[in-house]
């Protein structure tokens, strides 16, 4: 189906075909007289420290230029000059832990690489976070105050992906999306103005940015709300192969059980396709540290367990810390994909048993690669309640997805680029049996959470058709023009392309 003709003819016709490398040449030479300090080539030393900065090996393409804003303003400048080539693709990166090639770089074109706006201010109640900040740089600066923030659960993470798309946080359970403890975003438009998102300026694009992500401007500044907050009861458990089907089960019990509003955490069983063998995992937090591991106990009380460190009460930002050792510098290629499901008395072990199934002759086909696969099991958040201001998830006040939802998360890991292809088909072949399953017990559901989601999958359309209308209404509002729908590389697009020119609806 095609859109109104007028939103068609609103669009520039450049901006459908491809900016060639000398466009883009120019347009870097204009960042570069602009912001002379804050634009890098490649083969210097700030590019190669942003190239290899992002997590996973299939990240690092190179664009012409990248540039590193210090300021608002310098955003500003950045997106009038893109914006006045009418064609130069760009990217912008964050913390770059999206896993989709393409979502936060860009070969041939410009990313913009946020890191520089890191800068964490802690006023009463509040704290102002730079549109480029880890979660590390904000647990580091608020908890001397003795407050915490709804934020990622390892501290590599980037905040501007993260809020952008949900967010599930610690404190999820109790408190919700982290998205909605953002009491206002400052965002560059695609006219360069600097404005500003809440609940009484701009509601629209307040709700819009709580999972639109970066449809409709560049966001560069944050403010979150604060809690006053101690330390936290977690850590990471690893369980001997055998105790697979046992954790499945109490998975399984703890989904069906009670809903605890302090229990957080996940449930992954990681292949290991070199040891043809299955290591269960639970990595879990308790957020009322003298009530442990209450709710939780279905999980903990599994056995038996392999030797490791034991639970601890520490801070949200240590956690955060230890974790991120394990993601810095990854040389894997690192894919992932979702889907959600109610819980019932059998899903969770039917997904499991395909997973299991499926992935061991994967493997085997792509022994070379050095293959690994996690598929990983966990809660959504409670949405907001009557009378907060919305976000745009698509969960109505009054439902429960934190209680009667799962959203799983799998995860091929592979060492060699030239399997990329077989494995992007693995995940759809994977997702699609999974969603089979679901489906045949009449437990499937449509959300798809966008910070795990693939390139091939469609969150937005996942919030349901009325929020995907408020969303098209907001992007024709701040962006007339589809400057982010166009010259933005690759990301979950509210209008979509199909082929030269054709826009269109889900
Ligand atoms: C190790 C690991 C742990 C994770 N833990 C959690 C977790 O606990 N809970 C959870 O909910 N999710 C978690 N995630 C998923 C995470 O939320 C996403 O990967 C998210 O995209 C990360 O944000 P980022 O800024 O690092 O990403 P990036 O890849 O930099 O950005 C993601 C997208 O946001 C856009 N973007 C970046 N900056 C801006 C900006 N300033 N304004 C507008 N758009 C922007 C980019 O264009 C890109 O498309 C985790 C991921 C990893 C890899
Ligand atoms: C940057 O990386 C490139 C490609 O790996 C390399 O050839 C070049 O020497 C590096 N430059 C610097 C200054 O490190
Ligand atoms: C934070 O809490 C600790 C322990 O209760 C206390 O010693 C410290 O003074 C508090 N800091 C602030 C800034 O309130
Ligand atoms: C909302 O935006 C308006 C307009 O910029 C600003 O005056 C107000 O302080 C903002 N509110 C919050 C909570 O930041
Ligand atoms: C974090 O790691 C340090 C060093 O290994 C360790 O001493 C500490 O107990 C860990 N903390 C948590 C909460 O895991
Ligand atoms: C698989 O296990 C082997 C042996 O323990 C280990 O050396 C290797 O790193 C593991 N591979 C992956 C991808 O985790």
């Amino acid at each position: 189906m095609r859109p109104s003709l007028s939103y068609l003819l609103s669009y520039s016709v450049l901006g459908v075909v491809a900016a060639s490398s000398d466009d883009t040449a120019s347009t870097c030479q204009a960042l570069a007289s602009a912001l002379p300090e804050y634009v890098f080539y490649p083969e210097t030393d700030t590019y190669n420290a942003s190239i290899t900065s992002y997590p996973f090996i299939q990240l690092r393409l190179t664009p012409n230029c990248i540039v590193r804003p210090k300021s608002a303003q310098d955003v500003s400048t950045t997106v009038k000059i893109l914006r006045d080539t009418g064609c130069t693709k760009f990217a912008i990166k964050g913390g770059g832990h999206n896993a989709n090639v393409g979502y936060n770089n860009i070969e041939d074109g410009v990313t913009i690489d946020m890191q520089s706006l890191n800068a964490v201010e802690v006023l009463p109640n509040v704290a102002r976070v730079g549109g480029g900040a880890l979660w590390q740089n904000v647990y580091d600066a608020v908890e001397p105050h003795n407050v915490s923030v709804l934020g990622g659960r390892i501290g590599v993470v980037g905040v501007p992906g993260f809020l952008t798309g949900g967010g599930i946080a610690f404190f999820s359970p109790e408190r919700g999306w982290s998205c909605d403890y953002v009491v206002n975003f400052q965002v560059v438009l695609a006219s360069g103005e600097i404005v500003n998102a809440n609940s009484t300026a701009r509601p629209d694009l307040f709700a819009a940015l709580k999972g639109g992500q970066n449809n409709f401007g560049i966001v560069t500044r944050f403010d979150l709300k604060t809690f006053p907050q101690g330390p936290i009861w977690g850590g990471r458990t690893a369980y001997a192969p055998e105790a697979a089907t046992d954790l499945v089960q109490g998975f399984t019990e703890f989904k069906s059980g009670e809903y605890d509003p302090y229990a957080a955490g996940w449930t992954t069983f990681r292949y290991n396709g070199s040891t043809r063998e299955v290591t269960p995992i639970t990595i879990l937090w308790y957020t009322k540290p003298e009530l442990a591991p209450g709710g939780l106990g279905p999980l903990t009380s599994v056995t038996p367990k392999q030797a490791g460190p034991p639970m601890q009460v520490a801070y949200a930002g240590e956690f955060a810390r230890n974790a991120s050792r394990s993601v810095k510098a990854s040389n894997s290629n690192t894919i992932w994909a979702t889907t959600t499901f109610r819980i019932s008395p059998t899903i969770v072990g039917k997904i499991y048993a395909k997973w299991r199934e499926l992935v061991p002759q994967l493997c085997d086909i792509y022994a070379y690669a050095n293959p690994a696969s996690e598929l990983t099991f966990q809660s959504l958040a409670p949405p907001p309640g009557f009378g907060s201001h919305p976000n745009s998830l698509g969960f109505a006040a009054d439902s429960t997805p934190h209680k009667d939802l799962v959203f799983l998360q799998i995860i091929f890991y592979f060492t060699d680029s030239s399997a990329s292809e077989g494995f992007n088909n693995a995940l759809k072949e994977f997702i699609k049996a999974f969603d089979d399953l679901a489906e045949e017990e009449g437990v499937k559901h449509n959300f798809v959470y966008l910070n795990f989601a693939a390139w091939f999958q469609d969150p937005l359309s996942g919030y349901g058709k009325e929020q995907l209308k408020k969303l098209k209404r907001v992007s024709k509002r701040y962006d007339p023009r589809g400057f982010f729908q166009e010259q933005l590389g690759e990301g979950f697009k509210i209008f979509k392309r199909n082929g030269w020119g054709n826009w269109n609806h889900h």
